[in-house]
């Protein structure tokens, strides 16, 4: 049942656009990434859920026991849900396998579900990612596009912790571009013009 989630639905105008799966950060909601979403993708179909964990009000995605610390179990337990709605998603508004488009603790789960379920994401944008799991499963993700953007001042991701993801995800198979801007935890502009770049390229190559 796609109710599981609060979420949000923009049908896609632009044929043959990735649809995309907006995953905000902390505190976030359904409404936040959908003018991001717009920017990137222009056209593109646009899934927002907004994360069922609540602390101290701030939606998330999954529980934490402290900042950069994860209730690992419950990032297994959330990312089997959130998977599970892609899919009921996906049939209710009939949607080819989209492209996650996280920020912060929306990256970090749109991770864990590229490494516990793949093939639920065709691909992901993964904004001021960390390692989601210390142990991940084996997953086969060949040829999965990933583009990891990571910030040089970032004061809740250490660096040596976004290139750990990186090497996770690109041991599992997948073709990871990771970049670190000149920024810290929040998004710029520099964001928006590699991401939708890169979307871009991704169009292109699946209509040569
Ligand atoms: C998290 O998942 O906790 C993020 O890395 C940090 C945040 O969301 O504030």
């Amino acid at each position: 049942m796609t109710e599981s989630f609060i979420h949000r639905f923009q049908p896609g105008s632009a044929a043959g656009a990735a649809p995309l799966l907006l995953l905000h950060g902390t505190g976030g909601d359904e409404n936040d990434l959908l003018p991001l979403g717009a920017m990137l993708s222009s056209g593109a179909a646009l899934l927002s859920p907004r994360g069922r964990v609540l602390e101290h009000g701030m939606p998330r995605f999954f529980r934490r026991l402290a900042e950069g610390v994860f209730d690992e179990d419950d990032v297994r337990r959330r990312a089997a849900e959130l998977g599970d709605f892609v899919t009921k998603a996906r049939q209710r508004y009939e949607l080819a396998a989209p492209i996650a488009v996280g920020f912060s603790n929306g990256a970090n789960i749109a991770a864990a579900l590229l490494l516990l379920q793949p093939g639920v994401l065709a691909g992901a944008v993964l904004l001021r990612a960390m390692v989601p799991l210390s142990q991940p499963p084996a997953a086969d993700l060949t040829g999965t596009p990933v583009l990891m953007l990571s910030g040089v001042t970032d004061p809740i991701v250490p660096a040596a912790n976004a290139t750990r993801l990186a090497a996770q995800l690109s041991d599992a198979g997948a073709d990871v571009t990771h970049r670190t801007l000149p920024v810290g935890h929040q998004l710029s502009q520099a964001d928006v013009t590699l991401a939708r770049d890169w979307l871009a390229g991704l169009g292109q190559r699946a209509a040569a």
